[in-house]
């Protein structure tokens, strides 16, 4: 389905809710590009880490600051496999920001106003042609407040932390269903109660509960809006 006109997809939503799922789907069958915007934010976090900036989760905010317009993301794909990698400057980082030190440390650095900025700034670059799946937290509420299509995605904590455990556990890290919870219940009170750019639904976002709901169900349910906005 590559006719009619390029939109951007806004899909926002809490921490482990499928969001990054649904959109690579979406890219895939559109021919668009897809931006994991939580991947920028937990490369920035990395960034900090390594500079030795992160001291039992405070960060050293003036070091950061200072260094933040050294810091550029950018995405690959490879079609042959169909996966996509996070770079950090010249490094490619995809391996080493979806662990729970990361984790741990991503909420208190998104919340950095000058990082959103600069996230933000980075965000809307990359959209700037258009046909474009982006996910995250405040993609329909500040980076696209016009994009054509808005979804809210959210599902219990139990259920969400229960997915994101077994991914965890798939890739061999060594965590336990408590640990992965409890990181998810306080990403999502930091995430929801951040001053800036707080996650919250945009008033024309539509929001889809998929606790219910299997891949395939999600994924045609969002296909039919996409359809409409495309050829409206
Ligand atoms: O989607 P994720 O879990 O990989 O995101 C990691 C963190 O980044 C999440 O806890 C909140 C933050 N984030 C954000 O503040 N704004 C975004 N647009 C995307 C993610």
């Amino acid at each position: 389905m590559e006719s009619g006109k390029k939109i951007i997809i806004a899909i926002d939503g809490f921490s482990s809710c499928g969001k990054s799922t649904v959109a690579k789907q979406l890219a895939k069958e559109l021919g668009y590009t897809y931006i994991d915007t939580g991947a920028m934010y937990r490369a920035v976090s990395l960034y900090a880490l390594n500079k030795g900036w992160v001291n039992e989760n405070a960060i050293n905010e003036n070091a950061l600051k200072a260094d933040i317009s050294n810091i550029k993301i950018h995405f690959t794909y490879n079609k042959t496999d169909e996966k996509y990698f996070t770079w950090l400057n010249d490094e490619m980082v995809e391996d080493k920001i979806r662990n729970i030190e990361i984790s741990n440390i991503v909420s208190p650095v998104s919340k950095l106003a000058f990082v959103r900025e600069a996230m933000v700034q980075q965000q809307r670059i990359m959209a700037s042609h258009g046909g474009v799946v982006m996910d995250g937290r405040d993609i329909g509420t500040v980076v696209f407040p016009n994009a054509e299509l808005k979804i809210f995605m959210t599902a219990s904590v139990e259920i969400r932390a229960q997915r994101r455990f077994d991914e965890l556990i798939a890739k061999g890290d060594n965590v336990t269903l408590a640990q992965v919870a409890e990181n998810i219940a306080l990403r999502d009170h930091i995430d929801q109660t951040r001053e800036v750019a707080p996650l919250k639904k945009a008033d024309d976002a539509i929001e889809i509960d998929n606790g219910a709901l299997n891949r395939n169900e999600q994924f045609a349910m969002i296909l039919d809006l996409v359809k409409e906005r495309v050829n409206n």
